[in-house]
């Protein structure tokens, strides 16, 4: 009898999947990649637990980071987009960690299903060496979903400028600093 029931309980795992490896949602950048495979999971887990960028943040591209930050919208990875925004941001910049993650959890577009976002142009160069305080800019479009049956999507463009900064230990990287938005 109980062996019965083992194999039963077998069949009926086997039958839901659960013998099959989960496979990783996409990313919501609109990669295409499943999100453990896109870059995007991997400059998230760049912020370490204690809040800090590890060094390998610093070989980021702005365009990465523009996704990466999209994406931690999407996942409502809220100390990603925290740590990743310049002390110099003059819009979103908050001395009180806290009170900036409390605002950014009251709404993290909570009524859309962010699943895209393309980058159209760059004046940033791999093979340019920048130094600190350099500064380039990125536009994008953003796109939004509304959640629900039939819901509606939304877009709008940015021109994003980015500034190398120090991000901890020496390492310089690639911080928000602010964005016109169309
Ligand atoms: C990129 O363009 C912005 C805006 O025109 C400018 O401020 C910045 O210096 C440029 N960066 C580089 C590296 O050319």
């Amino acid at each position: 009898m109980v062996a019965f029931i083992l194999r039963l309980c077998l069949i009926m795992s086997a039958m839901s999947g659960g013998f099959a490896k989960k496979p990783s949602p996409p990313c919501p950048c609109g990669s295409n990649l499943p999100y453990s495979t896109c870059t995007c999971s991997v400059l998230h887990s760049c912020l370490s637990p204690s809040l800090n960028l590890s060094p390998s943040y610093s070989s980021a591209t702005p365009e990465e980071v523009v996704r990466s930050r999209y994406s931690a919208y999407s996942l409502k990875s809220i100390p990603y987009i925290i740590k990743t925004t310049s002390k110099d941001n003059p819009q979103h910049y908050l001395e009180d960690f806290e009170v900036w993650k409390a605002r950014l959890e009251e709404d993290c577009y909570d009524k859309y299903t962010l699943n895209r976002c393309d980058i159209s142009s760059s004046n940033y160069s791999a093979s340019a060496s920048y130094k600190e305080g350099d500064e380039v800019t990125v536009t994008f479009t953003a796109f939004m979903t509304e959640k629900g049956a039939g819901g509606k999507t939304n877009s709008f463009e940015e021109v994003s400028t980015f500034r190398r900064e120090d991000i901890g230990g020496g390492n310089l990287g690639w911080l928000y600093q602010f964005g016109d938005v169309d």
